[in-house]
């Protein structure tokens, strides 16, 4: 790994791994929600012109569970790199829950989108949300019954995409959290930090489809692994 004194900016990549020990499902592990809902029938456009009712009952289901969950120390490490890192940083994360703001992070950005929000496909207006969708509620802006979960299904465009390349072109180091490397463009940002010249470090239960792309893999619990990182990183 790259002399750390000499990083000064750094890119964040989280996926649902940094959650899953506050009791979020994960995707892809065993008997996570890809096993319990086929992809097709609650995560693409055509699902939801196809069955919207299963689509939103889906995410109100998930909208309210991720509510009673709290952020774990990885979140809480996080936040406090943040506080106090004084060079660049950008928590680029995946997931649709908002644990790195309850654990105080700032520079967080969602490019999968966030729960906790709805999108009018009618005015284009994002409105808080932490109740249900499925009866079909009035926009707060413009009134029309034309709500949807905040979240970037298969086939949409990830969020902020411009941001993230700007932030990872003038990386010193990229991390990658909990994710396994499975989805594109976020699987594809560790290469591209690479060719910038980043230094590039994994934090992962496991190996994901994407550790041989990394400088350093380090295998264990988020939990344990951010904390350590943090403090090894604020202690140069
Ligand atoms: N600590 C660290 N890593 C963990 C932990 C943990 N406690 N638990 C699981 N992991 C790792 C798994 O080993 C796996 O590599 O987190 C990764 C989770 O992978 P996925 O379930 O595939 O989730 P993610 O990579 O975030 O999925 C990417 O796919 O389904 C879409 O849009 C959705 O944002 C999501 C994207």
């Amino acid at each position: 790994m790259a002399a750390m004194n000499n990083i000064r900016n750094i890119v964040i990549l989280t996926g649902a791994g940094v959650s899953a020990e506050s009791g979020i499902d994960t995707f892809r592990s065993e008997g996570g929600l890809w096993e319990q809902h086929r992809v097709e029938d609650v995560a693409t456009p055509e699902a939801f012109a196809r069955d919207p009712e299963l689509v939103l009952r889906f995410y109100d289901m998930r909208r309210e569970a991720i509510q009673t969950k709290q952020p774990n120390s990885a979140h809480e490490a996080l936040a406090r790199l943040d506080a106090e890192w004084p060079g660049e940083l950008l928590i680029v994360t995946q997931n649709v829950d908002d644990l790195h703001e309850r654990a105080g992070a700032r520079r967080v950005l969602h490019m999968h989108g966030e729960h906790l929000l709805a999108w009018c496909t009618a005015c284009d207006t994002r409105s808080p949300w932490t109740g249900t969708l499925i009866d079909r509620p009035p926009c707060p802006a413009c009134g029309a019954r034309a709500l949807r979960p905040d979240v970037v299904w298969f086939g949409e465009v990830p969020y902020r995409m411009d941001e993230i390349m700007a932030a990872v072109a003038q990386a010193d180091l990229f991390v990658s959290i909990g994710t396994s490397g499975a989805v594109y463009p976020a699987a594809g940002l560790v290469r591209m930090a690479s060719e910038s010249g980043a230094a590039t470090l994994e934090l992962n239960l496991e190996r994901s489809q994407g550790t041989r792309w990394f400088d350093e893999a380090r295998q264990g619990p988020a939990s344990e692994l951010v904390p350590a990182w943090v403090d090894e990183l604020l202690s140069t």
